[in-house]
């Protein structure tokens, strides 16, 4: 069983993916940017495995399902339809004693500034809206200005005609995208969790009015299930429906996926029964027809949205939280990422026993014939006992050694991270053994 993560893990593991290249602090030869972070040789393979596990659940092995990239930089017209222009704002406070900046809702006490303890010396709060501006092409103002945006989930919407005729999908179907979205936050913060610039995964489902909450119930639990096949502990996961005064006024139905961070839980992902909201919005917005005609019944109507709403970048952190273990080995203590091999950033990695040349050629072909397969490293550098270690700490499965008796018997040995169990493999079978073992 797994203990609530505590704040001394959360500094270990801030501390682990700047050492081992996971997520360095944006711009940081300048002295940082604003809770903006960069992502590693590390943290690029471990947010790309999050992605693609997601992605392969969610688009490859369904028949129902298909994917969209849309574009980042959007026209007012998309944000006025979709209410992000008039409410997509924080309550922000200026404290008068000490300047600094709050976001209302999410103070202990609206009355005490947390930074100065100033009681009393908030402004009165103002909407902010937390999209980002620019302007497209060389003049500035009015007409010109564009908004980074701050969902993927538009995108979806806005072509959702263009999907349902150019892929002869038929509702319930759905259409899904992994992609970057901006939020002017007010308090980002808790390291990747809460930050300007972050990566979403969302899905729209559009379905019959009819059988919309039934496939709200089928994406909250087929969501929910999602984390727990990829390793996450069940007790630093909860599935939580929002009450009636969380809800927004177009959704009959919220659920969040929450995972126990060290202040507590919180939300990696919004399942919401939207109703038909959106494709509504943007049918009266833009003039076009966006109702779906139903041969078979001869009805017209606008489809009801499931929507499953997850964050990647936020995800990617829960789970090196769930996975971080320190385990004693021989009266040293030693760090150790029991991550699925899904989302490990390595697979396997291949390690000569020395540096000699008769076994670097022969583990560097090793190498070759596994990275076909697999994200594969390859270290020859230190003691054999020190390259697990290193591969524990970023949670490599499988290590594989090529020794001298393998220059005679073609074997090499095979060492499991959890069990750190070895095996004499024969290089002929290694694929079949480690494919096996990586399914
Ligand atoms: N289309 C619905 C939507 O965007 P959301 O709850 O605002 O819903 C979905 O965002 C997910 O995106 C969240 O559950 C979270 O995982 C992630 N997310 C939202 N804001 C974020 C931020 N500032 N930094 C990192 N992740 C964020």
């Amino acid at each position: 069983m797994s203990d609530a993560p505590s704040p001394e893990l959360f500094d270990k593991i801030v501390n682990l993916c700047k050492r081992r290249g996971f997520v360095f602090p944006s711009a940081e030869i300048y002295g940082g940017f604003r809770s903006t972070y960069d992502y590693g040789p590390m943290g690029v393979l471990l947010l790309r495995n999050v992605k693609n596990s997601w992605w392969r659940s969610m688009v490859q092995l369904r028949h129902d399902v298909v994917g969209l990239d849309a574009a980042i930089l959007g026209p007012p017209k998309i944000w006025e339809a979709s209410g992000h222009l008039a409410n997509f704002t924080d309550p922000l406070v200026d404290c008068k004693s000490c300047q600094s900046r709050w976001r209302l809702d999410k103070l202990e006490d609206p009355d005490v500034c947390p930074n100065c303890g100033a009681r009393g010396q908030f402004t009165e709060p103002r909407a902010f809206n937390l999209m980002f501006k620019t302007h497209a092409g060389p003049v500035e103002g009015s007409g010109h200005e564009v908004y980074l945006r701050p969902e993927t989930a538009q995108g979806m919407f806005v072509n959702f005609a263009n999907v349902l005729n150019t892929s002869r999908k038929r509702p319930p179907f759905g259409i899904a995208q992994i992609g970057k979205s901006f939020r002017n936050e007010i308090t980002p913060g808790n390291f990747v969790f809460r930050t300007r610039e972050f990566e979403q995964m969302e899905m729209e489902f559009f379905v019959p009015p009819d059988d919309a909450d039934q496939w709200y119930e089928y994406w909250c639990a087929e969501r929910y299930q999602w984390y727990l096949d990829l390793g996450m502990p069940e007790e630093l996961l909860r599935l939580r429906p929002h009450g009636a005064d969380e809800l927004s006024h177009y959704s009959s139905a919220t659920s969040d996926v929450e995972f126990l961070f060290p202040w507590g839980w919180d939300e990696l992902e919004g399942i919401a029964n939207r109703g038909n909201y959106d494709l509504t919005q943007h049918q009266t917005h833009s003039g076009e027809k966006l109702e779906y005609f139903d041969q078979a019944s001869g009805e017209r109507y606008l489809p009801h949205v499931i929507e499953p709403a997850a964050g990647a970048t936020r995800t990617a952190m829960a789970f090196l939280l769930a996975a971080y273990h320190e385990i004693e080995v021989r009266g040293e203590r030693r760090t150790v990422l029991r991550l699925h091999h899904r989302i490990a950033p390595y697979q396997a990695a291949v390690l000569p026993l020395s540096k000699k040349e008769d076994l670097v050629e022969p583990s560097r072909a090793v190498h070759r014939i596994l990275a076909e397969h697999w994200m594969v490293d390859y270290d020859e550098t230190q003691s054999i006992g020190k390259r697990y270690a290193r591969q524990d700490e970023t949670g490599t499965p499988f290590c594989v050694t090529y020794d001298f008796d393998s220059l005679e018997d073609g074997a090499v040995t095979v060492r499991e991270r959890d069990s750190m169990e070895q095996e004499r493999v024969s290089i002929d079978r290694l694929v079949a053994y480690l494919g096996e073992r990586l399914v």
